[in-house]
């Protein structure tokens, strides 16, 4: 019976057999891009986020991330989970850069963010959206709306555009005649691959996927995992994966932070953490994960991109 471990396995063995140590070389050339110059990528210290909130018409403030301490190297995957409320995707707006009310520092690359990024801070960390229906414009077909981020960071010339879409489209496995189409017109996984090209089309060194899977059906979800396996290996993409599935973060993640109520209680390479929890609450919450029944298994293994175009269809 195949498991999560199985199909990295392949998404692994695939990614080897590209050459050039898996890597995707960029046809448009990787000199003009400059290259990150520490291994440690992201170092976020005493990271906290007050939201004030009205109860019965009084003003209480309330805080959903409570000093917390965070890193991410170098071409690693790490996992960040804890229940719904805990501060995760607080944690990743700020580091992205869509909310500034923040104490304590945000360094990437061995730069402090300052609260106003400059472009180029902005592309250097992209981010993935749990409903990729809600984050793409109904209203622009892929290849406008990669167009126009293409363009304004001008990763390529105007003349390239055309030519690097399709390049992007190869990247996350998906035919170039969809450059035209609508989300409307594709798939959910097809439009979270979709989101993907356009975070990836300014080529940041980190990704953050917040619960990237999560909307989508599970064999549907195995193919999107996949993907971000096999373009952290080939791109040495550092991810941080957000997601509520312990059994994923399991599989993919070297690293896992454990957040309760806004804090960090735990973080450790992921087998340590999963099978030597030190702290109570990630005990309960991994006494929890519901053991996989074979019919699940079943279906995670079937989640090849195929199963994907044929069966999910907008
Ligand atoms: N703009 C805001 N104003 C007030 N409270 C907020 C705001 N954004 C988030 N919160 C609160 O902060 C806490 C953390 O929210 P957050 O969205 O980070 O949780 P999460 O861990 O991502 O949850 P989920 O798994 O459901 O996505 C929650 O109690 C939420 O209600
Ligand atoms: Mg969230």
């Amino acid at each position: 019976m195949a498991t999560w471990n199985d199909m990295i396995e392949t998404a692994e063995a695939k990614a080897e057999q590209t050459g050039n140590e898996g890597r995707i070389v960029n046809p448009f050339g990787e000199s003009s891009q400059p290259q990150p110059h520490q291994t440690r990528l992201l170092d976020v210290r005493g990271l906290n986020i007050e939201f004030v909130t009205r109860q019965h018409g009084r003003k209480t403030r309330f805080t959903a991330v409570k000093h917390a301490d965070l890193h991410v190297d170098l071409g690693e995957i790490v996992g960040l989970v804890g229940e719904s409320g805990s501060g995760k995707s607080t944690i990743s707006r700020a580091v992205v850069g869509l909310n500034d009310n923040y104490t304590g520092t945000i360094e990437f690359d061995g730069h402090e963010l300052g609260r106003k990024r400059t472009r180029e801070q902005w592309r250097e960390i992209q981010m993935v959206f749990q409903d990729p229906y809600a984050s793409l414009d109904p209203r622009l077909t892929v290849r406008k709306m990669l167009r126009e981020v293409i363009l304004y960071h001008k990763v390529v010339m105007v003349t390239q555009a055309d030519e690097y879409c399709e390049y992007l489209m190869n990247l996350v496995e998906l035919p170039v005649e969809m450059l035209d189409a609508l989300p409307a017109e594709m798939s959910g996984g097809q439009r979270q691959r979709v989101a993907i090209a356009r975070a990836l089309a300014v080529r940041p060194w980190l990704l953050i996927a917040d619960e990237p899977t999560a909307a989508l059906d599970v064999s549907v979800q195995a193919g999107i995992i996949n993907l971000l396996m096999d373009l952290n290996k080939r791109l040495d993409l550092s991810i941080l994966f957000i997601s509520h599935d312990l059994n994923i973060v399991r599989s993919i993640c070297e690293r896992t932070y454990v957040i309760y109520h806004g804090d960090l209680v735990e973080e450790g390479p992921t087998e340590q953490v999963f099978s030597h929890p030190a702290n109570a609450y990630t005990r309960r919450l991994i006494d929890a994960i519901p053991k996989l029944s074979s019919a699940y298994v079943e279906r995670l293994a079937a989640g090849t991109n195929d199963v994907e175009h044929d069966e999910e269809q907008a």
